[in-house]
């Protein structure tokens, strides 16, 4: 499969003032954006993704490591051009309006006048400005200017587009349009790779996912194969026991929150389903444990961080 970001062995550290030691960001950082992939960077604050983000976008030189983009430098302009970016804090002037925020980007990149404007009507709409095209962003809501950043990021039709937590300061139903959108992109076969804290609006629309911690990978790899828990099993039962019937389990096996199964460790699966069937309890799956993303995280990021 054709990567089209890769990252290998990244390290960046930023200088300290009053003599304090430097403050590392990032301690050899890994990262495979497939094409056509939506991939999600996740981690706690100060984990280093918006460093991550920023090093593809050539916004900050890393100390050490190799970074590819489409095959290119990053600093190569021709990389640059094919990709969209939404900053984790996007600044613009206040006097400006949607609309000639777009033209300006639209000019720096080379577009013609008639394109910007073609765009412009399009992108609008998309993000919902289509009322407050012409009005200064100073008067703008966060989730207002969240919509212009999303905009100007898919300006130049980009293959690639990488969003530094694009659903904050959206209202619910922002983050609704947000998942939409990047649902069609993926539809497009436009590659997304995007930062965010909301694990339930990453679990949905993420193939891939990399989980940071203090600048290093926890996990990483394909969603569905990561919380798919490989020593844990699900049985399901048909139907829940009685109340007051249940089977005795082995210690390590769990009934699950509604009954409706067992959650059982590898060792233990033969002994259960042996004591449920024994109850007269229809077994009706059995199939490795899917975890929550929520459930993974913690797992991960608790352990890997010390905690
Ligand atoms: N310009 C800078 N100067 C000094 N330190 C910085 C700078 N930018 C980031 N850092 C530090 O680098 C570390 C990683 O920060 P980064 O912004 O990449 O994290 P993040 O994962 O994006 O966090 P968040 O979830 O809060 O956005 C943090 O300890 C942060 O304080
Ligand atoms: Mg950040």
């Amino acid at each position: 499969m054709e990567t089209v970001l890769s990252i290998e062995d990244l390290h960046k550290s930023y200088p300290s003032r009053w003599g304090r030691p430097p403050l590392v960001a990032l301690r050899g950082l890994d990262l495979e954006v497939p094409r056509g992939s939506v991939v999600g960077l996740l981690g706690p604050n100060g984990a280093g993704k918006t460093t991550t983000l920023k090093a593809v976008m050539g916004l900050v030189r890393p100390d050490s490591g190799r970074i590819r983009l489409l095959g290119l430098e990053v600093s190569d302009p021709r990389a640059r051009a094919r990709v969209g970016f939404l900053p984790e804090q996007p600044y613009y002037e206040l006097y400006m309006t949607p609309r000639k925020l777009l033209h300006y980007y639209g000019r720096l990149s080379g577009m013609s006048r008639e394109s910007i404007a073609a765009r412009t009507a399009h992108l609008l709409s998309l993000v919902g400005l289509e009322e407050a095209a012409d009005l200064p962003v100073e008067k703008f809501s966060k989730g207002m200017l969240q919509r212009v950043g999303l905009a100007q990021a898919l300006l130049n039709e980009p293959e690639l587009l990488i969003l530094d937590e694009p659903s904050t300061g959206l209202d619910p139903l922002g983050k609704i349009e947000v998942r939409n959108l990047l649902e069609s992109f993926r539809r497009s076969g436009v590659t997304v790779l995007l930062s965010s804290h909301q694990l339930s609006e990453i679990e949905e629309i993420c193939d891939r996912v990399a989980i940071i911690s203090e600048g290093r990978n926890v996990a990483s790899g394909a969603l569905e194969e990561l919380l798919r828990s490989r020593d844990e099993f699900l049985v399901s039962l048909a139907s829940p026991p009685r109340e007051g019937t249940e089977p005795r389990l082995p210690p390590a096996a769990a009934w699950t929150g509604d009954r409706g199964g067992v959650v059982v460790p590898r060792q233990s699966l033969e002994a259960v389903l042996r004591a449920l069937l024994d109850a007269g309890l229809a077994v009706e799956r059995v199939g490795p444990r899917r975890m929550s993303l929520e459930e993974f995280f913690l797992e991960r990021v608790g352990r890997e961080g010390g905690g």
